[in-house]
């Protein structure tokens, strides 16, 4: 890693790719994608259903590699906001 800064995100649709990367170029810290074992569908009506379901059961999706570089002493945490959690 390039220094101890680490920017964790996950981006649906890329916007908050986007940002993670703005944030990278400017703190020279490493960026990892949160990514879901199970990708999403790109289907807006589609997700936002099942996103619904997912919040309200609490579900947790695996993740295809988990929590490996969180435990950085600096970490900047970035996520969509769905239904109003991030
Ligand atoms: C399932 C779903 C639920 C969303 N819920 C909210 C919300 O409650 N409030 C909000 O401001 N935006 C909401 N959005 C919009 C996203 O936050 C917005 O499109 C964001 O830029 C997507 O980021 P991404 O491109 O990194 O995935 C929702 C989008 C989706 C797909």
């Amino acid at each position: 890693m390039k220094n101890d800064i680490l920017i964790a995100y996950y981006s649906w649709h890329g916007n908050t790719r986007k940002i993670a990367e703005l944030i990278e170029r400017e703190t020279g810290g490493t960026l990892f994608e949160i990514k879901p074992v199970e990708p999403y569908t790109t289907d807006y009506q589609a997700v936002v259903a099942q996103a619904k379901e997912e919040i309200q059961a609490g579900f947790r999706p695996a993740l295809l590699e988990p929590a490996s570089p969180l435990n950085r002493a600096h970490g900047l945490p970035g996520t969509v906001i769905l239904w109003d959690k991030p």
